[in-house]
């Protein structure tokens, strides 16, 4: 069985024998882009030759980028933990060609990648081309599916809609069709019980089929009116789930069961003294909602892990504000989780660096040179953090216990606002505990709490100067 790094490494090994330069992950944070505080794309990097304003040489390029959705047009910062592939922090193995190949060197490559030299089995392979959108003056994407017919048979070939088949960076920039490849991941057993084939499933949610590799054909830059300007080249941009490949690769029906979670879920298992079950063990036995918790929670930290971690070792620290205030979030969404379910009183996620670089140390060699820092920052934010958050709880549990006597379900936003100000609670955690427990939070009150704060502070400002 190939080992992630072994993954990881066969994918830049197949592009440099295609002739493409194999490049360095930008840093996970962007500090030139007013657009964007996070990479969430292989793309961002190359936003300026994709637009034509910076040299194209070498015109065939791939990485690994490590990036971060959540925030913006793509976050999938709910989800994570509670499935088993979405993630904060993830790498995203691509490959460009601009106004070099176009789609049809794009589907062959990624399809001899992946079947001839991974061995995947085309079976279990779907793929989707764009529909159409008479709106946007735009065809269905025949070109594509007449490429993918060459690999594929018909009834493997999907139509989506604008939302899945129609990559966009953000509300502006390039943008265009893209093809993206499914896997149907689903055991024997499970597709003899679903009774259904892997092409009705397709883009349906179901967490054994499941989209691995979006191939984007970059031919618009998208305006702040919303119309389309064509680019002045094509332009390949792909991106693969690397969690989701190794997944594929190593036989797993979790991200989290493969070496690029094990090793750090192994660690919380030993600190914790908890147990993690695997999906396999789960199937075998079906777990209780306290061992769910358990394993939700370390499915949490060793994925908020990686965030908190390569975002402080690329130069971004927590904070309370911005990008910084983002990574403050992630990292107390993740204390949270240990201190609740995994009954950790004390600093925990700093125990999980070590493990965490000498997994990752090899392939991304600033992590390892920013242990140290990295170590003492987590540590000295949860320690912060585990001051308040005992006292937090307990207000934010008294008031959902008035809540219920009153026979209410909303949490007024000045107390959620109180709870930030007071207790360091931003508000997706208020608003995550509240919903555990059936409650929701009035934002709108929220902020009007806050602005009236900000308000304050510029007066107070005003009046010192
Ligand atoms: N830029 C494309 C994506 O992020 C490949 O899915």
């Amino acid at each position: 069985m190939m080992t992630a790094n072994e993954i990881r490494d066969s994918f830049k090994k197949f592009f440099e024998s295609k002739q493409h330069a194999i490049v360095p992950s930008a840093p996970m944070v962007i500090k030139d882009d007013p657009t964007l505080m996070f990479t969430n794309a292989g793309m961002n990097q190359w936003k300026d030759i994709i637009l034509g304003t910076r040299d194209p040489e070498p015109r065939r390029r791939a990485d690994t980028q490590k990036c971060l959705r959540v925030s913006g047009k793509h976050n999938d910062l709910e989800e994570v933990g509670h499935d088993t592939y979405h993630h904060t922090m993830f790498e995203m193995l691509g490959n460009w060609s601009f106004g070099d190949y176009f789609k049809e060197g794009a589907i062959d490559m990624a399809w001899e990648y992946l079947v001839d030299v991974l061995k995947l089995n085309p079976e279990d392979l779907y793929v989707t081309v764009f529909e159409g959108s008479p709106e946007e003056n735009i065809p269905r994407d025949d070109e594509a599916a007449k490429y993918w017919a060459k690999h594929v048979p018909e009834d493997h070939i999907i139509n989506g809609n604008k939302h899945d088949n129609f990559w966009e960076m953000g509300d502006t920039g390039p943008c265009g069709p893209c093809s993206e490849i499914h896997v149907d991941s689903r055991t024997p057993e499970q597709k003899a019980a679903s009774g259904k084939t892997g092409r009705e499933l397709v883009n349906q949610d179901d967490p054994q089929v499941i989209e691995i590799w979006n191939i984007v054909f970059m031919q618009f830059n998208r305006k702040a009116d919303g119309s389309l300007e064509p680019l002045s080249m094509n332009v390949i941009d792909t991106g693969m789930g690397f969690e989701r490949l190794v997944r594929m690769m190593q036989g797993k029906h979790s991200n989290y069961d493969t070496d690029v979670f094990q090793p750090i879920i192994k660690a919380e298992q030993q600190i914790t003294g908890l147990k993690y079950f695997t999906f396999e063990e789960e199937t075998e036995s079906p777990i209780s909602k306290e061992q769910d918790d358990i394993n939700v929670a370390m499915r949490v930290c060793a994925d908020h892990l990686r965030a908190v971690a390569f975002s402080i070792a690329d130069g971004q620290l927590p904070s309370n504000a911005k990008a910084g205030y983002v990574i403050r979030r992630i990292l107390r969404r993740a204390v949270r989780y240990a201190y609740t379910f995994l009954n950790q009183k004390d600093g925990f996620l700093y125990k999980l660096v070590p493990t965490l670089v000498a997994e990752m140390g090899g392939a991304f060699p600033e992590l390892e040179a920013q242990q140290q820092l990295v170590t003492k920052v987590i540590k000295e934010e949860e320690e912060s953090f585990l001051r308040t958050l005992e006292k937090g709880v307990g207000m934010l549990n008294d008031a959902m216990n008035t809540l219920k006597a009153e026979g209410k379900t909303e949490l007024d936003g000045v107390q959620a606002f109180r709870l930030f100000d007071t207790y360091g609670f931003p508000l997706d955690l208020t608003e995550l505990i509240c919903r555990e427990n059936g409650f929701t939070v009035n934002e709108e009150q929220f902020n009007v709490e806050m602005q009236k704060q900000k308000d304050r502070a510029r007066n107070a400002a005003a009046v010192e100067n």
